[in-house]
């Protein structure tokens, strides 16, 4: 039987110590929810799902409900799951009716043809596949809305230049977090899953899609060597492909700690500022966590205790 495990993020970057304590039982939650399943005698698949949809519906991160709209005032959410064991992966970007993206990539893996949706097609499809539609303004959050609605340039403002993201009067002036989330875990038969959902960059324009439901950038999963889910500044993570390049160093015989920090040391020495984090299980059932910012919010299963951690 192999050892198995869970970890799950809540995005990476730098808030103010003071909301740890905020996001610490929706993160401990959803890691429980994992553990569990795993524990059972689940598969990983079923484990990163329902602990990426316990956080979507945490009120703290920017995936399912509650995450600021685009610069048009609409909720645009995005999600990846990957199958270690099948090598297969759904994904959905730029969805505005769905409350669990990561449940519809999930049955655009499992109960279509293809492999990924976008925009009203993938609402429509998840109609037809028999989940419920909500109006869009029940996925905004309300602060970001009232932000919105003010025209709050401080907070409009575009956040992440090309190659060079998320300066220092950014971050000042930044009211709002940023916090893609995800999971990744192994099962007690060795398969490994990654599950990433996003609303992306707060008040991105209207189209543009991140990272997250793209394979190889915000996630990876291929059983025998790990499976990795990423976070932070999009544009920065899908020119590098962050996600495959951790997993081919565990290919090549890294354990999930050493990918981890390859692949932000890589990004590191292409962008200055890359705003990146990433969670990692390797084949062996290791988990780790790295970013290139100063905090990364990530929960874990560690023997019979579930560890929470804020920083790498
Ligand atoms: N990492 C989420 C995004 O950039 O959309």
């Amino acid at each position: 039987m192999t050892k198995y495990g869970i970890i799950v993020h809540g995005g990476a970057w730098d808030w103010p110590d003071e909301q740890d304590a905020f996001k610490t039982p929706y993160l401990e939650e959803s890691a429980r929810i994992g553990r569990d399943i795993l524990a059972a005698g689940g598969s990983a698949l079923d484990a990163v799902e329902k602990a990426v949809n316990y956080l979507e519906d945490a009120p703290t991160f920017e995936a399912g409900t509650g995450v600021p709209p685009n610069r048009n005032g609409v909720a645009q959410l995005d999600a990846l799951i990957v199958d270690g064991r099948t090598r297969d992966f759904g994904s959905v970007a730029a969805v505005e009716r769905v409350k669990y993206p990561i449940t519809l990539a999930r049955k655009v893996m499992e109960e279509t043809a293809h492999c990924m949706f976008v925009g009203a097609g993938a609402d429509e499809l998840a109609r037809e596949l028999g989940m419920p539609l909500i109006p869009n303004i029940e996925l905004v959050d309300e602060k970001s809305w009232r932000a919105f609605v003010e025209r709050d340039e401080r907070v409009l403002k575009p956040q992440w230049g090309k190659s060079q993201p998320l300066n220092a009067e950014h971050v000042s002036h930044q009211p709002l977090s940023h916090d893609t989330v995800g999971a990744v875990a192994i099962d007690q038969n060795g398969n490994v899953a990654a599950a990433t959902s996003s609303s992306g960059s707060p008040f991105k324009p209207a189209g543009r899609v991140g990272d997250a439901p793209l394979l190889g950038s915000g996630g990876f999963a291929l059983n025998g060597v790990g499976a990795v889910s990423c976070t932070g500044n999009g544009e920065n993570i899908m020119r590098l492909l962050l996600a495959k390049y951790a997993a081919d160093k565990m290919a090549e015989g890294m354990s999930a700690q050493q990918a981890a920090d390859a692949a932000v040391s890589y990004m590191s020495s292409v962008y200055p500022n890359p705003m990146t984090g990433m969670i990692v299980v390797d084949a062996h059932g290791n988990l780790a966590y790295a970013s290139s910012t100063p905090k990364i919010a990530v929960c874990y299963t560690a023997g019979d205790q579930i560890k929470t951690a804020f920083r790498a």
